[in-house]
């Protein structure tokens, strides 16, 4: 068999001091190959010229879980791993967490700028005008069992949404996609804190448009219960900031599925919903859900030596710590950390709090941790947040898909301006049999 191999011999601006390029040589033909590069990128499809014969296809990537691939070109977000640095539009996300609003955010990531007042008294009218759902949404809503996953619910009746818009499959409007998006912030909460009523056998409380974002779900999650519901504005910000944190993460896993989705032209809530069951996943959103569930388990700060023990020997993961992308502190793990204080003022504190703090200390100064590079990501601290909020642990991921919406649909928007954008469909390296006959089943 012949090898295989490629060797760049160049890389950078070439000879002539003309635009930067890779030059490859193929050990099979000897032939050489100028490759473009720009935005340190080659293009997987100039390989394609890369060919033994004729009848050869061409040279492709091979890169399962997108390890090293950029399938877009994006203006949203801008992150780096490797120093802990995450902005949305420009704009470093600890001054957001600071000083703005989620509403004022969600607008910074579909339109590119921060909004004037005007504008954003404007975004924000036009989102309180559609935080109701169609009347027949209670009802298919009560179809669930009772003690459905609120997460599960959320996926089902955002998909279900498109049936009530079916004027979204037209998505080369811009002023319809644009009235789709301002439904779909405006109507998760509603529909998460329905999932949650359901979940809890109490009637669903509707929405109320002249309350803010948070407050407005806070309401629909808590009015009306046997304890009277009183909103403290120091819940609502943490709310808001939390939703901040979670509103876009560039091109994770969810992200990908709604882009991937909405490549075939789907309407937005089938993208939608398609971001929504990615994000169930413990491996992404659910690991807020799953690190409380850790906690629960380890009990107690003297257990952690042995749990930690048993995640080294590889028996299981230390949730709320990792990321594909950081290798430092998650930059949103410190905003939480502080929001926890702020929190547990009202609340009082969350005794698990001690726990995650010394789980967080001694994975720190492990060395299994430290080679690795793995620190606390978003989900760490958050889940405690939501539990000293009265949330119950299911309700953690649609927290986190409230906050992430204004994310999918300003990359869902972003891709569909995007030219070079086509329907989005990997390649395969066959491994598969070699043709054989059918044989009848009385042969086999
Ligand atoms: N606990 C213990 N070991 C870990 C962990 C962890 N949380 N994360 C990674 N490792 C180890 C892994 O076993 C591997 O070790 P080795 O090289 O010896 O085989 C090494 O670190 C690299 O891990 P990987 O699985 O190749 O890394 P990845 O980039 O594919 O996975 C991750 C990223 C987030 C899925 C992973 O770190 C993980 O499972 N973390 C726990 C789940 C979690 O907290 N997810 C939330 C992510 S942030 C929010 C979001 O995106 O939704």
């Amino acid at each position: 068999m012949t090898t295989q191999r490629i060797e760049g011999v160049a890389a950078g601006a070439n000879d002539q001091g003309g635009a930067p390029s890779l030059t490859v040589t193929d050990n099979r033909t000897g032939r050489s190959y100028e490759i473009p590069i720009s935005d340190g990128t080659i293009r997987a499809v100039d390989l394609r010229q890369i060919r033994v014969d004729d009848d050869d296809f061409g040279l492709m990537t091979y890169d399962p879980a997108f390890m090293n691939t950029a399938a877009c070109r994006s203006a949203i977000t801008f992150l780096d791993g490797d120093r802990g640095i995450l902005r949305y539009r420009g704009y470093p996300i600890e001054q957001l967490a600071e000083h703005s609003t989620f509403l004022e955010v969600a607008y910074l990531l579909l339109h590119g700028d921060l909004p004037t007042r005007q504008q954003l008294e404007a975004w924000e009218s036009d989102i309180a005008h559609h935080v109701y759902v169609n009347e027949s949404t209670k009802q298919f809503m009560d179809g669930f069992r009772y003690d459905a996953h609120p997460m599960g619910m959320l996926e089902a009746t955002v998909g279900a949404l498109s049936t009530f818009y079916p004027e979204a499959k037209n998505i080369g409007d811009e002023a319809n996609r644009y009235r789709q998006i301002v439904r779909l912030i405006a109507k998760m909460p509603t529909l998460g804190a329905w999932g949650f009523r359901h979940m809890m056998g109490r009637p669903y409380v509707y929405p109320d448009k002249t309350l803010p974002y948070a407050g407005n779900f806070l309401n629909m999650l808590f009015s009306h219960s046997v304890v009277d519901f009183e909103r403290d504005p120091r819940i609502e910000r943490a709310l808001d900031v939390l939703f901040i944190l979670h509103a876009d993460h560039e091109q994770n896993c969810s992200t990908s599925a709604v882009r991937s989705v909405g490549s075939a032209q789907a309407d937005p809530y089938s993208a939608v919903a398609a971001g929504i069951a990615a994000l169930y996943g413990p491996l992404h959103g659910g690991a807020n859900e799953a690190v409380l569930q850790m906690l629960n388990r380890i009990g107690s700060t003297s257990d952690i030596p042995a749990f930690i023990e048993g995640v080294k020997a590889g028996k299981e993961r230390l949730m709320g710590f990792g990321h594909r992308v950081y290798k430092n502190y998650d930059p949103r793990a410190q905003i939480i950390k502080k929001a926890t204080q702020d929190v547990f003022e009202v609340t009082g504190v969350n005794p698990k709090l001690a726990i995650a703090m010394e789980l967080e200390k001694i994975a720190l100064e492990d060395d299994y941790f430290i080679s690795r590079r793995l620190y606390p990501n978003v989900d760490f601290y958050s889940g405690l947040i939501y539990e000293a909020l009265g949330m119950p642990l299911e309700m953690f991921t649609v927290l986190f898909a409230i906050g992430r919406t204004p994310g999918w649909v300003a990359q869902w928007n972003e891709m569909l301006n995007d030219k070079e954008q086509k329907i989005a469909r990997p390649r395969q390296i066959y491994v598969g049999a070699e043709e054989r006959d059918y044989v009848p089943l009385d042969k086999r």
